[in-house]
């Protein structure tokens, strides 16, 4: 049976009494489960003694409340894809508990969340680390897991946890993608069959392009409304919105082979 907790308090206990000195892999989510986040919940379970999801929908991270109204939520679905896996325990705190100082404290990085996400996404960042940062030290566990689908964001906590000497490994993982292509995202039940046929054209053109530029022009062609797509560290990154649902993924560039 998996066991659901609703406060820090009983967490607290369960973390003490139930968990004890066992290793704990933990999940950080805001609900909408798909594969993506359940392979994030496996990965855990076959490296952990005990698993626990978060299921918080964080409203100091989205910047339109119309994006946070329409987010998909529904918290027995995902406990009961969580159940079938053999997570442990689901912590779903609500906002006044996560939040006592009404967020007058909030982690804020000034340089690597500048660009891409955080230009169009003002506040996003300040949101996501803050948030990360108080269910990390709630939850007392030696390994939490995070989506390369999420690049910026996983390599944010990365550093947030280094610079905190956070006591915790943060785990990166593969993105998961449908059959065709398009990287699994709790956004994307909300395209019509037609613009959810067009949406796989997105991460063929980002990792085909020869260039940005290429990629750009091929992607708007295609009818794609355009955000970004820009290049760092060998890896290109995108942003496209289709039917004002916001698609993002990101891919390794191949490093040319030595002539
Ligand atoms: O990636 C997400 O779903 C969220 O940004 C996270 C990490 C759960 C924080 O709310």
């Amino acid at each position: 049976m998996i066991t659901v907790i609703r406060s820090i308090e009983e967490w607290n206990q369960y973390r003490t009494n139930d968990v004890g000195d066992r290793s704990l892999g933990f999940v950080p989510t805001m609900g909408g489960l798909h594969e993506g986040h359940c392979s994030l919940a496996e990965r855990s379970l076959s490296e952990n003694d005990f698993t626990a999801v978060s299921i918080f929908l964080n409203r100091t991270q989205f910047n339109k409340a119309a994006d946070y109204d329409s987010y998909p939520a529904d918290f027995a679905q995902d406990v009961g894809k969580l159940e079938i896996l053999g997570v442990d325990a689901v912590f779903a705190p609500d906002y006044d508990s996560m939040y006592p100082d009404s967020y007058n404290y909030r982690v804020s990085e000034h340089v690597d969340s500048l660009p891409r996400e955080g230009a169009r996404r003002p506040g996003h960042f300040d949101g996501v680390l803050t948030v990360v940062m108080k269910l990390l030290n709630i939850s007392g566990a030696g390994r939490a897991y995070f989506g390369e689908k999420d690049y910026q964001q996983l390599q944010l906590v990365k550093g947030m946890v280094d610079t905190f000497f956070m006591p915790i490994e943060i785990v990166s993982c593969e993105t998961v993608r449908a059959f065709d292509g398009l990287a699994l995202s709790s956004r994307n039940r909300r395209l019509s069959d037609e613009a959810r046929t067009k949406a796989a054209t997105f991460p063929q053109i980002l990792s085909s392009a020869q260039s940005s530029e290429e990629a750009i022009a091929l992607l708007e062609d295609a009818g794609f409304e355009m955000e970004y797509v820009e290049e760092e560290d060998g890896r290109r990154f995108g942003a496209v919105t289709l039917e004002g649902v916001r698609l993002i993924d990101n891919w390794k560039l191949a490093v040319a082979a030595p002539r």
